[in-house]
């Protein structure tokens, strides 16, 4: 098969090199791809918002089935598009992506399936957000969320009323997300462990991934801004058996066939972030794609053809237990550029990776990087994710930080702290 795989960054690198290792696959692609991809098969300088191009392409090169990574052309519906022309495309229509595309659909939809999530209340004009901030209903901190993408930055905590009047003001007056900005969910704020729980379905039946979870503070012990993802680890260890069929039953089978009844088939993957609360788990977001870094420990831990995986999802014929995970502990340790996840620089040369790129049991995973005159650059915030999987948690992460020691480049950040779970006062 012809494979392409929409998206730059590690997430989409560790896909890559799992497709590569399918049977199924003849040819490659990535759009754009990093160096990573590159090594793998062949990039196609095409940004994954550009569905036309995205769509000729798939068209011109005979692609037999397309992976999308991130969110973004999902909602801008790549996958109607794709099947229109008979295309087969991993990743969920226009009308089942707006779980996440838009909060306010996503939380209204949860309130009405009684699916378990933060109470909220919605506001169209600055006029109306402020009364409700007024009644000091949710209490503080309160969470105020723009209606749609924001590049993972709509979210803004506020511990009190002035910093929620200004949150107001920068959603809806500045419009700092666009049209983001014409809708602002209020929410109560959640405290407990927070989870990435992520599942393949084809609509009906249900694929459950292994747990995983992320650390999504810049800072040790869970500290400072939060980012995209410093790292990741599978399995979490905060999820039991009971907790999972409980998240599975309650919260995942819910929220997939409250969306088939709603005439929203959700095909593809959908992760649930969940906060652990004491009343137990409540839904924080919806997510309409892989978990980037959650992706990264969970392919080193796939054992069954993905494309397997992926084909039997789009022609519905998804069986529970059908796919084989080893039991190892796995994580990744994103290292970024220093200033992350607000200003940095680019273009810093980096050195150590060449003793990782073959016969090495340590993942490197490309994805702010380029590649040039024979040298690795680093070319965005998040720039490599450097993976392994043991036996135990500790050996993992012990491979993991010593193979970090080995890669430098200038201001190069990463935690010191990924798999540690007990949280510093
Ligand atoms: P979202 O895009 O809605 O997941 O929000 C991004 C991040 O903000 C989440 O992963 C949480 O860390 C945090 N967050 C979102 N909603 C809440 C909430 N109601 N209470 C506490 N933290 C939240
Ligand atoms: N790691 C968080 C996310 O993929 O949304």
């Amino acid at each position: 098969m012809n494979i392409l795989v929409i998206g730059s960054g590690g997430r989409e690198h560790a896909l890559a090199w799992k497709i590569a290792q399918s049977p199924h696959l003849k040819k490659l692609y990535a759009a754009p791809g990093n160096p990573g991809t590159q090594n793998l098969g062949e990039n196609v300088d095409i940004d994954p918002s550009d569905v036309p191009a995205l769509l000729e392409f798939a068209v011109k090169k005979k692609i037999d089935l397309t992976v999308v990574g991130p969110e973004l052309p999902l909602t801008l519906g790549i996958t109607d598009e794709f099947e229109k022309q008979e295309l087969k495309i991993f990743g969920p229509r226009k009308n089942a992506a707006e779980l996440e595309g838009s909060k306010v659909f996503a939380k209204e939809f949860m309130f009405r399936h009684k699916i378990p999530t933060g109470k909220f209340k919605i506001a169209d004009s600055p006029e109306k957000a402020k009364p409700i901030i007024d009644a000091e209903e949710f209490g503080f901190p309160v969470v105020l969320k723009a209606d749609g993408l924001a590049a993972g930055k709509g979210v803004i905590v506020c511990k009190d009323k002035q910093e929620a009047y200004d949150a107001v003001n920068t959603i809806m007056v500045e419009k700092k997300f666009k049209d983001a900005g014409k809708r602002i969910v209020i929410e109560e704020f959640l405290t407990g462990e927070e989870v990435s729980f992520i599942v393949v379905t084809d609509g009906v039946q249900i694929l459950p991934f292994v747990t995983t979870m992320d650390h999504k503070a810049l800072l040790e012990g869970d500290k400072g801004p939060n980012t995209g993802g410093m790292g990741a680890i599978s399995p979490s260890p905060f999820i039991n058996k009971d907790l999972f069929s409980e998240v599975m039953k309650e919260i995942v089978f819910s929220t997939i066939a409250r969306m088939l009844e709603e005439g929203r088939k959700y095909k593809g993957v959908l992760y649930v972030g969940l906060m652990l609360t004491e009343e137990g788990p409540k839904v924080l977001e919806y997510n309409c794609r892989f978990g980037d870094p959650e992706t990264q420990p969970q392919m080193l831990r796939l054992e069954s053809d993905i494309v397997d995986i992926f084909l039997a999802a789009l022609e519905g014929r998804l069986v529970e237990d059908s796919i084989q995970w080893n039991r190892k502990a796995s994580g990744c340790v994103v290292l970024t550029s220093g200033g992350y996840p607000e200003k940095y620089e680019k273009g810093k040369k980096i050195s150590g990776l060449e003793e990782f790129e073959q016969g090495s049991d340590v993942a490197i995973f490309h994805a702010g990087t380029k590649f040039e005159k024979d040298t690795y650059l680093t070319n965005g915030g998040r720039v490599l994710n450097v993976c392994a999987s043991e036996n135990t948690l500790a050996e993992t992460m012990g491979k993991i930080y010593k193979a970090v020691n080995k890669i430098n480049f200038e201001d190069m950040y990463y935690r010191k702290d990924i798999g540690v779970m007990k949280k510093e006062e």
